[in-house]
């Protein structure tokens, strides 16, 4: 089912973006938006829905590496594509997640063993309280797992309208997550791993293939990629959950004391995979997704199955699930 906006602005450069914050004339509030794909609009909104269509990627040879920027409202895949065809590490990996540019520096995308921060140089933004440009360092940007200052005392003030990246040309795969190693040593062989001949196209082409194969292509199937995100629990909390279940609770040891626990595995364990309602379900392959399987969900339909999953695993597990998807109502 789909819900509106009272009005859209799609802005082309920072003049505009400017213009429109002061135009009298535009419902209020603001929400922007980069590709949409982790929000879920609970009713139809009243005010404006701002969107960057700052599309350019440019980049500069540094003595560190090469620094690639590109506009807030470049298609997040497209930057990938772009990065792997000239031959620079970084960001092939994050190949295939759904979004733009400017999302990713917001949201702190990850996945395959990276997360976006890692390659962040500099986060460009319009400052709505100053009235003026201003450009973040990755350390002033409070990145922590799929968060930023921009998630939280920076939202509705900072707006990013480009971000820099330090790219390298050296040899450096990141193939240490889960089963990556595996499938670029099946696809590439032994020879190209071993002699560090592979390419940042060919990690790509391995990270689509696998993404492919476990998530729905948002083109035909409707979802906002992770629904949860991965719950960190005490070391304690594991131990028992270790005890009460078996040995082999999957888990990423964060130090501190600290466990992550896959919230796929939680809502796996709890019978959800597969599941499907009149109209929203959950992805048969990876059981973090929730699908507007028939296309017509409603919202409040997807925030029912929400409830539902996380009040199993509260009940199973004692673990509250959080949602990664921002919900606007
Ligand atoms: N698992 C199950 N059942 C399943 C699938 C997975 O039990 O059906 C368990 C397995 O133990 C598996 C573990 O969950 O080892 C982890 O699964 P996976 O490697 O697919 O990763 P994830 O932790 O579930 C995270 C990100 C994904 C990202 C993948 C790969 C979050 C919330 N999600 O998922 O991000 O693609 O890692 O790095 O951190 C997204 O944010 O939209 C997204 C898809």
């Amino acid at each position: 089912m789909k819900v509106k906006a009272a009005c859209l602005v799609d802005y082309y450069s920072i003049e505009e973006l400017v213009e429109a914050l002061g135009n009298v004339g535009l419902p209020r509030p603001f929400f922007h938006i980069g590709g949409g794909s982790n929000i879920l609009l609970m009713n139809d909104f009243p005010g404006t829905v701002l969107h960057s269509c700052i599309r350019f990627i440019d980049h500069t040879r540094l003595e560190s590496g090469v620094s690639v920027r590109a506009g807030a409202g470049v298609p997040w895949d497209d930057f990938c594509l772009w990065c792997a065809e000239r031959g620079l590490w970084g960001p092939e990996n994050l190949s295939m997640i759904p979004g733009e540019v400017g999302a990713a520096a917001v949201q702190n995308i990850g996945a395959y063993g990276r997360e976006v921060c890692e390659i962040i140089s500099t986060v460009e933004c319009f400052d709505t309280e100053q009235h003026t440009m201003v450009a973040l360092r990755p350390e002033e940007c409070a990145y922590g797992y799929r968060d930023s200052i921009f998630k939280n005392e920076g939202k509705g003030r900072y707006i990013v309208t480009a971000v820099s990246f330090n790219l390298r040309e050296e040899y450096s795969p990141e193939l240490g997550y889960g089963n990556v190693l595996e499938a670029v040593t099946r696809s590439c062989g032994q020879f190209a791993v071993h002699e560090h001949m592979l390419t940042p196209s060919q990690v790509r082409s391995v990270i689509v293939n696998i993404r492919s194969g476990k998530l729905p292509d948002p083109v035909k199937v409707g979802s906002a990629g992770s629904f949860f995100r991965n719950p960190v629990v005490p070391a304690e909390k594991y131990g028992q959950l270790a005890r009460d279940f078996g040995e082999t609770v999957p888990h990423y040891d964060l130090g501190g004391g600290k466990v992550k626990i896959p919230a796929a595995w939680l809502i796996d364990r709890c019978g959800w995979k597969g599941y499907r309602g009149a109209n929203a379900g959950v992805w048969d392959s990876q059981p973090l997704v929730i699908v507007n399987a028939t296309g017509n969900a409603s919202p409040q339909e997807i925030k029912d199955l929400e409830d539902r999953i996380r009040a199993s695993v509260l009940e199973k597990f004692g673990i509250e699930l959080m949602p990664e998807v921002e919900h606007v109502s």
